[in-house]
């Protein structure tokens, strides 16, 4: 009797065992190859009488069509481990640091200037612009400063050519907006924007620099207005305590013009490097809008009054801020400006 069930079985259970595709292969060869074991039992068939041999045929060949699927299966089982056992292996650690960027920050120029206008936006105030190359025109003429007179000299100039220059002050935003109104009051609005002046560079002085410019025409617009306007601006950008103090002084465009001091943030009034020893600091010129500028804008001066100022972005930072150059705003010393990240 041909043993068929213990070469199944033995070949079953090493199949089972099998630790990988290539000991399978080598079961597969062992067993089903034409040299292998089950090609050795019909080997055998020869020996047996013939009424056996179908019987037995057929029992060889199930034999082999169950271990070619046992090998089959077995072979996927194992190419299955291989596969999660390499997809194991070749994870991505996601825990791994990603690389942080390191952020920019806004620039003190650029937050001082969203400081006046958060302020003035909050009182219901316009914003405007107007181009950087001007006209002589609206630069000084419509400003109430003729071509020949002195005031010139208070801003040396940029020219392009005779009647085009570089604005030397935001106060031809001023006169631009004016003439805009068509006489339609009233009118409040901040202009900020950059100037420039042919100035030598130095640590209070720089060729080109930034202002904001404030204009509030209307009825019954008084000094005592531009005084609580100006008081809310400093209380506003440098807490609540400085007192503010008007000195005259002379602009063409104002009448009666104003310089505005601000009680000094650093000793609070009391003297010290900061305000020189005198407890204020200048910080910007004002006054009511000169009834001749109301005149050319088609404004009647008899019916509206109206004051204006101008503030210079670079001073009231460098004050905030406590920087001492103003060259350090402009040259973009990157350890500079990463100072300034508290304050976004
Ligand atoms: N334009 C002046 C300057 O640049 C500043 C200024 C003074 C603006 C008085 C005004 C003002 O609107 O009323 O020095």
């Amino acid at each position: 009797m041909i043993d068929i069930s213990s070469l199944e079985k033995e070949a079953l259970t090493l199949i089972k065992e099998a630790k990988d595709v290539k000991s399978l292969e080598e079961l597969r060869l062992a067993y089903l190859s034409k040299k292998g074991k089950v090609q050795e039992l019909m080997a055998k068939m020869r020996e047996l009488p013939k009424e056996e041999k179908p019987a037995f045929g057929q029992k060889v060949n199930e034999l082999k069509n169950e271990l070619t699927t046992a090998l089959k299966a077995k072979e996927e089982e194992l190419k299955g481990d291989l596969l999660k056992e390499s997809l194991k292996k070749e994870k991505i650690d996601i825990s791994l640091d990603a690389y942080t960027p390191s952020y920019g920050t806004l620039h003190p120029l650029t937050l001082m200037s969203q400081a006046i206008e958060d302020c003035f936006i909050g009182l219901g105030y316009q914003v405007a612009e107007g181009p950087e190359v001007e006209l002589d025109y609206y630069n000084f003429e419509k400003a109430n400063i003729p071509k020949v007179h002195p005031a010139r000299d208070m801003q040396y100039t940029f020219y392009i050519d005779p009647s085009t220059l570089l604005r030397t002050h935001t106060t031809a935003i001023q006169m631009r907006v004016l003439e805009k109104a068509h006489g339609k009051m009233p009118i409040k609005l901040i202009c900020p924007g950059k100037v420039y002046r042919r100035d030598n560079d130095d640590a209070t002085h720089s060729h080109q620099f930034m202002q904001v410019e404030g204009l509030v025409v209307g009825e019954g617009i008084t000094l005592a207005d531009l005084k609580g306007t100006l008081q809310f601006m400093v209380d506003s950008l440098f807490g609540k305590g400085r007192a503010i103090r008007f000195r005259p002084s002379y602009f063409p465009f104002t009448e009666p013009s104003v310089e505005v001091d601000m009680s000094c943030h650093v000793c609070g009034g009391k003297g010290c490097s900061t305000c020189k020893g005198t407890g204020w600091i200048e910080i910007l010129g004002s006054g009511m809008v000169h009834p001749n500028v109301l005149k050319m804008a088609g404004i009647d001066p008899q019916k509206y009054t109206g004051f204006a100022f101008g503030v210079g972005i670079e001073r009231l930072a460098m004050l905030k801020y406590g920087i001492k150059d103003i060259r350090d705003l402009y040259t973009n010393d990157i350890r500079f400006l990463k100072a300034f990240k508290h304050f976004d």
